[in-house]
């Protein structure tokens, strides 16, 4: 048996401010994105923005159903958007926050499991990794400059 250690690197930013200008812009889509979250049942309103080499901003949003299974979150929305509408176009970057109407949200909120498998595929299939930056409704961001850094032992196509 032989241990080894597995490790990430992040970056903790204090605040939005102290962002680079361009994801500061992202974030505000990313803002924009989260106000139309369809969230009736759980009142947590999450936010993605994606931003394409060429520029191009795709925004998404949970939307939840009564079918409680049947809804999305914001991260899959926004990146199955880009997917479908630009399937050229590799994914630079990924802007997320997330607020609640029942409390405040101050730390940042990493995608969930689901959304970093979604996520590690369209990494795998661009072959660049995506800089993610995630926080709550204000306060800390956290960047990681790809996806694996949050989902180590990824299963991916190689292993099909
Ligand atoms: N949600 C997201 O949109 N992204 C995540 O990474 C975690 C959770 C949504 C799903 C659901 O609508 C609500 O937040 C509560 O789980």
């Amino acid at each position: 048996m032989i241990e080894k250690q597995l490790q990430a690197t992040i970056q903790v930013y204090d605040s939005v401010e102290e962002l680079p200008n361009s994801v500061q812009n992202l974030m505000k889509v990313a803002v924009s994105a989260r106000e139309t979250a369809y969230a009736p049942y759980s009142k947590f309103q999450v936010g993605a923005a994606l931003l394409l080499e060429d520029g191009t901003v795709v925004k998404g949003s949970n939307q939840e159903n009564a079918s409680y299974p049947s809804g999305l979150c914001a991260e899959r929305t926004a990146i199955y958007a880009a997917g479908a509408n630009y399937p050229e176009l590799k994914i630079k970057v990924l802007a997320i926050t997330a607020s609640s109407i029942k409390h405040e949200v101050l730390e940042p909120i990493a995608p969930c499991g689901a959304c970093r498998q979604a996520i590690a595929e369209y990494e795998q299939k661009q072959n660049q990794p995506i800089h993610i930056y995630f926080m709550g409704k204000k306060g800390k961001v956290i960047h990681v400059k790809s996806l694996l850094d949050i989902l180590p032992l990824a299963f991916d196509n190689k292993f099909l």
